[in-house]
């Protein structure tokens, strides 16, 4: 499927692609974790269309904590196991979700949000934290994002 990017004519793997290198530049030799993450919330938010928030959780203890984001102010602490995001993080599994009303335990930070996809953050196996991307479309999110994120 072709979806619009900064250019216009690129595939979804094409963009992930090109969103993979422009990041890992842009963080290049930065050891400053926020920083980083801050950066590469505008690029997500800059090359991914149809979305209306993108953005951290970061965990601390038993908790995932609001990091950087890209949107409308969010929900700042969320219980592992709550929600998408703390669904996705006790799982360490990516979840999609087509209709977020339809996901019990939903936690609706942005009224606007129809559907959802979070990545669990490991590094070295360990938790870190969740990438967490809505849009106000219902069914946004397939497995080429999955891939991608
Ligand atoms: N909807 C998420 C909460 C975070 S907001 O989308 C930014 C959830 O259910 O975990």
């Amino acid at each position: 499927m072709k979806t619009a990017s900064l250019d216009g004519s690129l595939s979804k793997p094409e963009i992930y692609r090109d969103l993979t290198l422009s990041v890992s530049a842009l963080i290049e030799g930065e050891t400053d974790a926020i920083a980083n993450l801050a950066n590469a919330s505008a690029l997500l938010a800059q090359a991914i269309d149809r979305i209306n928030w993108c953005g951290f959780y970061l965990l601390r203890g038993e908790e995932l904590v609001l990091g950087p984001f890209q949107g409308r102010p969010a929900c700042v602490r969320i219980p592992v196991g709550g929600g998408v995001c703390g669904t996705a993080a006790a799982s360490r599994r990516t979840l999609v979700v087509p209709n977020v009303d339809a996901f019990p335990g939903h936690i609706a930070c942005d009224p606007a949000s129809r559907s959802e996809i979070v990545v669990p953050i490991l590094q070295d196996g360990a938790l870190r934290g969740v990438l967490d991307v809505d849009s106000a479309e219902l069914d946004r999110f397939d497995d080429e994002d999955r891939r991608g994120l």
